[in-house]
């Protein structure tokens, strides 16, 4: 079992299992993107290797991200080979839908239990503008497939920017009167390339939870008031579904955090908002063995910071997010 100093029990690894994306959201990525060769990045066998190293740790939950993941060369194959490690408990992924009216089928097949799907307006022009060049029929038709084949309960990740959508979270808060879904908002976090977007634009969990309960009514706490994952969880009163709010920027939940993740260019990152990461893949390739891989990460889970320091104005700048994975 791993435990980092503060004594928090971390056994849920992401995975970016590749940085690139078919969309271009303006709070994620720089509109030129460039993106690692794939030599520098992960290959399958060195993937799947860790992840067994990880399960040997006592890690048992794994959530594959990106970029967008179904992106990945052979990646159904990869999601069968990681399903099908006998210590993985559960295998979740987080993508923008795109793919999924055509994949969901395949990949519940191949053993993916649930997923995330980012939807951050109902409005086809505004999700083109954000997304800057998706189409907003694709993901519905995706998130309909998904639930149609039983990666239940669907969960929606939204991000509202200031300037784009901020009306939109009362509408995508509206959908949980018909769909047993969790619509979760999520604060926009700043990291290096496009940080002014994400510092003048964010839009915080208390002003859209007032925007939803002027326009809709007061929200109900659930859970006991217990986090589900990262999120504190409402319900609008009659609504089939939940909502949930993701406030990474203004209420860390740290104490919670039982998460590692792993970068699409092998490193081990030990918080989204802190930079300290751990090369993997280099001693990997470099043939250290099994014990001095499982050593580093040891090491480096320890080491795993406790809060973010953007008040002080301390920004991860070494990497967007589709390097790290969401
Ligand atoms: N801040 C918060 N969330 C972000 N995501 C991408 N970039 C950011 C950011 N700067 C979200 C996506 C997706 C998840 C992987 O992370 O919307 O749902
Ligand atoms: Fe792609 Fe997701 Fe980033 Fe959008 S937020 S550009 S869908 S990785």
């Amino acid at each position: 079992m791993a435990y980092d100093r503060f004594g928090r029990h971390l056994h849920y690894l992401r995975i970016s299992v590749t940085d690139h994306c078919n969309l271009r959201c303006l709070y994620c990525m720089p509109k030129e993107m460039s993106f690692h060769p794939n030599p520098e990045l992960l290959q399958d066998e060195e993937l799947l290797y860790l992840v067994k190293l990880f399960t040997t740790l006592g890690f048992d939950k794994i959530r594959l991200t990106g970029g967008e993941p179904t992106l990945r060369a052979n990646f159904l194959e990869l999601v069968r080979e990681i399903g099908s490690i006998p210590e993985i408990k559960i295998l979740t992924m987080t993508t923008n839908g795109i793919t999924l009216a055509r994949l969901a089928e395949p990949l519940a097949a191949a053993g993916m239990k649930r997923v995330n799907i980012s939807l951050d307006t109902l409005d086809p022009q505004k999700f083109s503008r954000l997304t800057r060049k998706g189409r907003l029929e694709d993901v519905w038709q995706g998130i309909i497939e998904a639930e149609r084949v039983g990666m239940v309960p669907i969960k929606i990740n939204a991000v509202i920017v200031r300037g784009y959508n901020e009306s939109d979270a009362v509408d995508l808060a509206r959908l949980t009167y018909e769909h047993p879904w969790q619509i979760r908002f999520i604060e926009m976090m700043p990291f290096g390339g496009i940080t002014d977007v994400q510092l003048n634009q964010i839009v915080t969990k208390a002003e859209v939870q007032a925007r939803i309960e002027s326009a809709l009514g007061s929200l109900q706490i659930e859970n006991d008031g217990n986090l589900d994952g990262e999120a504190q969880v409402y319900r609008l009163a009659g609504a089939k579904g939940e909502l949930g709010f993701i406030s990474s920027v203004t209420a860390p939940f740290c104490w919670s955090c039982t998460r590692a993740r792993l970068t699409a260019d092998g490193r081990l990152r030990l918080c989204l908002l802190r930079e300290g990461e751990v090369d993997l893949l280099t001693p990997l390739r470099k043939g250290a063995t099994a014990d001095e891989l499982r050593q580093l990460i040891i090491n480096g889970l320890w080491e795993k910071p406790w809060g973010h320091k953007l008040s002080e104005g301390e920004i991860p700048l070494n990497r967007v997010m589709s390097e790290i994975g969401g």
